[in-house]
């Protein structure tokens, strides 16, 4: 880069910020403030950034330093009249982790390198948000000698074009295509004494997922969410609706000497509404024949989530499936979102992943499926933790296929469901940009014809309407 004119700052790990000289940095990557600090420390006009999300940079390489990166110089890449730039490099190999090199590694120490590529789903986003930025992500092979790569990554950032994510294999360049896929159907099963563990079952699309399993298969299911489901006393029970628990509430608080206000009773009608949701799912499992138990705990929480499973594998010996829905939103612009918002994201969804597929018996799973969002392939104006969480769901599903090929593994890049987390002002948005939402019976169909395609299928799948009007942007 110095050699094609630009004036290069270095950032590398160190215990704290360090300025060394002209041309580098230390920054504590691991110190939130030492990243946001970074502007007022360096006093220098910035035009752009280069992320390298190689192993070796440690804590600097993962998504959450490159999310504080960028909102540490938010100013920079909010000014239209001088596009900044902003490029990742990642060492998958150059297929963006979409081939077999990912998995010579064990999980758990792939895990790290893994986690990186959430980065893509940043710099996605970090693009919709600041349209006018030159954006590029690189995938680049990990065998090239530093020269190699450093001229490879020069000419796959600098040059023209419109892709956003260009790989790098060593000898040859690549981009990430959409391609339409066409299902056989009668391949895999499942049975009534196959068991499935569904995260997020309880409520929203997993629940539907689930319930149409349940009548399927009727499996032994563990569902698995925060939402606690101890029985409701009887005043509440004998309030039908919300407008009757509103009003309940309010009395209640009310003679309780609190002062309730609209907030107050809101949520609390919420939770209830939440807990009978989740109830009555669970009922429709039962009566559709599925045996079903239900565990309320926190995914982001790994020790009890290992215990569950070791506990289901004391119970029936066998995990058949794992359905991975559970997942928040947080979103806010990235100059706006908070560490804590963008971790929690990532914890709820991508590094609970991990902890299931760690603690499932490869030998023993027959079918994966996580929940990720077309958000992960185009990126979305506030859902830069999103983004980044789908993304290591995606990746995670290539190196699941890989290392363990008899396992059917499909991670699930849903559009925009008429369910859901989809509340009404998002459909009310969708419907002002022309995209059209999945009917929820409709999409369930795709997701039992996907688990039962007959032949190799891809890890990494869309399934949406509207293609055209995403990749435009969501929010655009
Ligand atoms: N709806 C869509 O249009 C859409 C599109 C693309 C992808 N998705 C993905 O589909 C999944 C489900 O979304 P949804 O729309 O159905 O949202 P939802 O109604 O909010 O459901 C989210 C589910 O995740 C569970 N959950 C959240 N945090 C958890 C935690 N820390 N521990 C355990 N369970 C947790 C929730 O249960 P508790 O509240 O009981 O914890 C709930 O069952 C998500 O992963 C989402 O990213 C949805």
């Amino acid at each position: 880069m110095r050699a094609h004119g630009a004036r290069v700052l270095c950032l590398y790990p160190a215990e704290r910020t360090t300025r060394e000289g002209e041309f580098a940095c230390g920054v504590a990557w691991d110190d939130p403030q030492s990243i946001l600090g970074l502007p007022a420390y360096l006093h220098m006009e910035v035009a752009g950034v280069v992320h390298m999300g190689h192993p070796d940079a440690r804590g600097g390489a993962g998504c959450e330093a490159l999310f504080l990166l960028l909102k540490a110089f938010a100013a920079v890449f909010e000014n239209r009249n001088l596009p900044a730039w902003l490029a990742h490099i990642s060492f998958f190999g150059g297929h963006f982790g979409m081939s077999p090199a990912v998995a010579e590694t064990g999980l758990a120490e792939a895990w790290e390198h893994l986690r990186s590529a959430g980065a893509y789903g940043v710099v996605k986003s970090a693009y919709r948000e600041w349209p006018w930025t030159h954006v590029r992500v690189v995938d680049m092979s990990n065998d090239l000698d530093a020269q190699a790569a450093a001229q490879a990554a020069w000419r796959s950032v600098s040059a023209y074009g419109s892709e956003t994510e260009v790989g790098f294999d060593g000898h040859s360049h690549w981009r990430v295509a959409l391609e339409e896929s066409v299902l056989t159907l009668n391949g895999h099963h499942l049975d009534k004494d196959s068991v499935i563990m569904a995260t997020g079952g309880g409520h929203g699309i997993t629940a539907l997922a689930a319930t149409a399993l349940a009548r399927r298969y009727q499996p032994i299911m563990h569902i698995v969410g925060r939402t606690p489901l101890e029985d409701e006393s009887a005043d509440v029970a004998s309030c039908k609706d919300a407008p009757a628990l509103r009003l309940y509430l309010t009395d209640k608080m009310r003679s309780g000497g609190e002062a309730p206000t609209p907030v107050m009773v809101e949520r609390e009608v919420q939770a209830i509404l939440r807990k009978r949701a989740v109830r009555s799912h669970l009922d429709i499992m039962r009566r559709s024949g599925a045996r079903v138990w239900y565990h309320a705990l926190d995914v982001r929480d790994a020790q009890a989530l290992s215990h569950m499973t070791e506990a289901i594998y004391r119970q029936h010996d066998r995990v058949d499936m794992l359905l991975h829905g559970a997942g928040v939103l947080a979103d806010r612009r990235i100059r706006d979102k908070t560490l804590q918002e963008f971790s929690g994201v990532l914890h709820t969804k991508a590094d609970s992943a991990l902890t299931l597929l760690r603690a499932l018996h490869p030998q023993k799973l027959r079918f994966v499926v996580l929940f990720s969002s077309v958000v992960a392939r185009f990126g979305n104006i506030g859902q830069a933790d999103y983004a980044a969480a789908n993304e290591i769901l995606n990746k995670l599903a290539w190196l699941v296929a890989s290392r363990w090929p008899h396992i059917r593994v499909s991670s699930i890049g849903w559009g925009p469901w008429d369910y859901g987390m989809v509340s009404e002002s998002l459909r009310r948005l969708y419907r002002e940009k022309g995209i059209a939402l999945l009917d929820p019976h409709e999409a369930v169909g795709w997701l039992l014809r996907e688990i039962a395609a007959a032949g190799p299928v891809a890890p990494e799948i869309l399934i949406t309407r509207s293609v055209q009007a995403l990749q435009r942007g969501l929010f655009q």
